[in-house]
């Protein structure tokens, strides 16, 4: 079986995706599906390196049983050649990732996140960090049922 390499991306990769990335790799590990999908998460600006994510995201996160310890890094070209999907979680994160996409060639690895949710019918996982505490639990509402299908549909391909 071929390994399957997700990248997730956010503006600041201190809130939604290292949840992504987390949320991703627990579904993962429960399916034991650990040998044949890797999972990392970078953001799209670089303000945020080397810090782990946002403590209101590490908490709320933790109420559902996620421990998230990713240290925020950027997003580097050698990332499109690398990873087999790129997710980016709203407008702003596709659009960032078409221009930093190497090659035209390789735009097809960059996905939305959202168009895997089955539960909400959005199009955007919002950014929640300059609001309240209810934009974390959403967050990770949209990213539980947004990865709880990804696996679904990556386990037919695996
Ligand atoms: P994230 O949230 O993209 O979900 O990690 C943000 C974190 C930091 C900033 C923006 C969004 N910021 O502008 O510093």
């Amino acid at each position: 079986m071929d390994k399957k390499k997700l990248l997730f991306v956010c503006l600041g990769n201190i809130c939604r995706s290292p949840a992504a990335d987390e949320v991703m790799r627990v579904f993962v590990e429960k399916e034991g599906l650990s040998e044949f999908i890797e999972i990392d998460s970078a953001g799209l600006i670089s303000f945020h390196k080397g810090e782990m994510p946002d403590s209101r995201m590490i908490e709320h996160a933790a109420k559902r049983g996620y421990k998230l310890t990713h240290i925020s890094r950027p997003v580097e070209e050698n990332d499109f050649y690398d990873f087999d999907m790129i997710f980016g979680m709203d407008d702003q994160n596709i659009k960032g990732l078409l221009q930093k996409s190497p090659d035209t060639s390789l735009n097809g690895k960059i996905h939305r996140l959202t168009d895997f949710c089955t539960k909400h019918d959005v199009r955007e996982i919002p950014d929640p960090y300059y609001g309240g505490p209810k934009g974390f639990d959403y967050v990770l509402d949209l990213l539980e049922d947004a990865c709880s299908n990804l696996l679904n549909v990556l386990k037919a391909e695996l």
